[in-house]
């Protein structure tokens, strides 16, 4: 889309008026959010990993939990792994809380507990990507700077018309404008300004549902203009987009006096040490590395089950449960571990599910 100068000068005042009002609507609304409304510079570090793959309301739910029991970048640089790995559980993607804990424990020792300013510092400490890195530069030293997620790429991918393919490139693409001031050359608080534009997206600037009539933004948007918001950012064709692979994993939950039978998953597979109940894939078509084939089980879709999600797989997961462990075969790598002790230990979503399987 091309402008005249006066058009573009016009847009450009607009533009100001309408980020304006969006922060106030912002912070009308959203100002409740635990991590918003006592504010510290740890806080942030904790919820913008917290908010990385896990959806605001289930983060509400576990960061004050979390700071109570951490309620400081030295108590969490250091507290024992499992403890950190413990107050993590229900957030998934546990790589995140080790992250968190190493970058706790480098900011504590080479840092004195400050988390530093600048890009340059925060990228090297480990635990910390681009992504954290902005973050914690405008929503939480109050600079400028774009922490760009889904949200941020997708509303201004639909602000200002990005034709750049949705991902890595446009995100790119959107941080250069940014940074050279062709876009949001406007003076405000970058925190309220980031974290306006973060609610936005989640609210009326969905991925497939776009509330434009409730929009601050509407009036100065590109592709609210054209008629088109939902198309953008841009994809690839859809045939082209990767499908979900189906599993089917047999999960034998052995529990008895002993306790529960269990193993500590492999590192460089997936859930790289959280326990899991003895895994089979099933199935002779649906095969995987991740856990051993079992060829013949006919029956098995008589089991109990439920889904789950992992990477690109969509697993279906059969629940055999059983007091006796003869039926495992190789129990090298299988513990029992006490019932009463399950609360301490990482265990995996899938296998706490079985566990509450049983009890129903
Ligand atoms: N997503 C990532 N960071 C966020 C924040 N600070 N507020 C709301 N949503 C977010």
């Amino acid at each position: 889309m091309e402008f005249t100068l006066q058009e573009n000068l016009n847009i450009r005042v607009g533009v100001i008026d309408q980020f304006e009002e969006l922060i106030e609507w912002s912070q009308m609304q959203y100002h409740d959010l635990p991590w918003r409304y006592e504010r510290s510079l740890y806080g942030t570090l904790v919820s913008e990993i917290m908010l990385q793959q896990t959806t605001v309301g289930t983060v509400i739910s576990h960061f004050e939990r979390f700071m109570n029991k951490f309620p400081t970048i030295h108590k969490l640089a250091n507290a024992k792994e499992k403890d950190v790995q413990q107050a993590w559980r229900g957030l998934g993607y546990y790589r995140r809380a080790k992250n968190l804990h190493r970058a706790a424990q480098v900011i504590s020792s080479k840092h004195q507990g400050n988390i530093p300013e600048n890009f340059k510092d925060l990228i090297k400490i480990p635990g910390i990507g681009e992504y954290t890195a902005n973050a914690l530069i405008s929503i939480g030293h109050r600079k400028r700077a774009l922490a760009i997620d889904a949200n941020i790429e997708r509303v201004i991918s639909r602000v200002f018309g990005y034709e750049t393919i949705k991902g890595p490139q446009n995100q790119k693409q959107i941080y250069q404008d940014f940074t050279r001031k062709k876009i949001l050359d406007i003076e405000v608080n970058y925190r309220a300004l980031n974290e306006a534009i973060m609610d936005l997206g989640r609210t009326y600037c969905q991925a497939r549902k776009a509330s434009c009539e409730l929009c601050p933004l509407s009036s100065v948007c590109k592709t609210k203009k054209a008629g088109n918001p939902l198309d953008y950012p841009r994809e690839f064709q859809a045939k082209e987009k990767k499908k979900l692979k189906n599993l089917h994993l047999l999960r034998v939950l052995v529990k008895n006096e002993k306790g529960v039978l269990l193993f500590r998953r492999p590192k460089n597979k997936w859930l790289e040490d959280q326990y899991e109940l003895p895994t089979f894939a099933l199935g002779k078509e649906r095969r995987t590395d991740q856990y051993p084939q079992l060829r013949f089980y006919k029956n098995y879709k008589k089991l109990p089950q439920f889904k789950t999600h992992i990477t690109d797989h969509k697993i279906s997961n059969f629940v055999l449960a059983t007091k006796d462990d003869q039926i495992i075969d190789c129990k090298a790598n299988y513990k029992y571990v006490p019932m009463s002790e399950l609360e301490n230990e990482n265990i995996s979503t899938a296998t706490l599910k079985a566990l509450e399987r049983l009890q129903q």
